[in-house]
């Protein structure tokens, strides 16, 4: 049996998606292991949450480095001293730094709550609320330069209810949320998808 592929989980917030990776690992579903959990806010649920589950985490301040550069330089030194292979964004509210991305490219992942390129950056589910598509979701992406622009791995659709509010909806994205980020991360540990330029080919895609 190989090694699960040692992943490293960024945050900010609640860290209900840290929590849906942690719980396929423990049921024994994810062929990764969370090695350290990177929490950039000190009293983040995320960062309890990863305790209650005995993973290591590092509460790191960008507001002790001088710079985003020098922020994201220790997020590397951090992560590659646990020996991660893969970065997970799970609800992390920082812009990474263009040398971040490019050091980590093809190994960084984040999700988006909509169904991109459609609403990208913040309050995605509110915008698509207020836009009135009648069809929004969330996406697991490959991080890139861009804002929110990076090859799409998997996406989930949610159907807008005619008595939907934003918070309804962005409840009912989180559930999708939750079912396929665990998913990219078991198909990136078992080397089951390839990039061709934007395309991101899975065993998902119909033959
Ligand atoms: C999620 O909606 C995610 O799509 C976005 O930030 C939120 C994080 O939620 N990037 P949580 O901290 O995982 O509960």
């Amino acid at each position: 049996m190989t090694s699960p592929l040692p992943v490293g989980v960024l945050v900010s917030g609640s860290g209900t998606n840290l929590q849906a990776i942690i719980d396929q690992q423990e049921a024994g579903l994810l062929s990764a292991e969370i090695k350290v959990v990177i929490s950039n806010v000190k009293d983040a649920y995320a960062v309890k949450r990863a305790v209650n589950h005995g993973i290591e985490v590092k509460y790191i301040s960008h507001k002790d480095f001088v710079s985003r550069e020098a922020f994201d330089a220790e997020l590397t030194n951090v992560l590659e001293s646990y020996g991660v292979q893969l970065v997970v964004l799970a609800g992390f509210m920082r812009l990474l730094s263009t040398e971040f991305v490019s050091h980590w490219s093809f190994r960084l992942i984040n999700i988006h709550p909509s169904l991109l390129p459609a609403f990208p950056g913040l309050n995605a589910q509110k915008q698509a609320f207020d836009h009135g598509v009648k069809i929004t979701g969330c996406s697991v992406f490959f991080v890139d330069e861009g804002m929110d622009t990076g090859p799409i791995i998997i996406q989930a659709s949610v159907p807008v209810m005619s008595d939907d509010t934003p918070e309804l909806l962005a409840s009912r994205i989180l559930q999708e949320e939750h079912r396929i980020l665990p998913i990219a991360i078991q198909w990136i540990a078992n080397q089951s998808i390839r990039v061709e330029g934007r395309r991101v080919y899975t065993p998902d895609d119909p033959q």
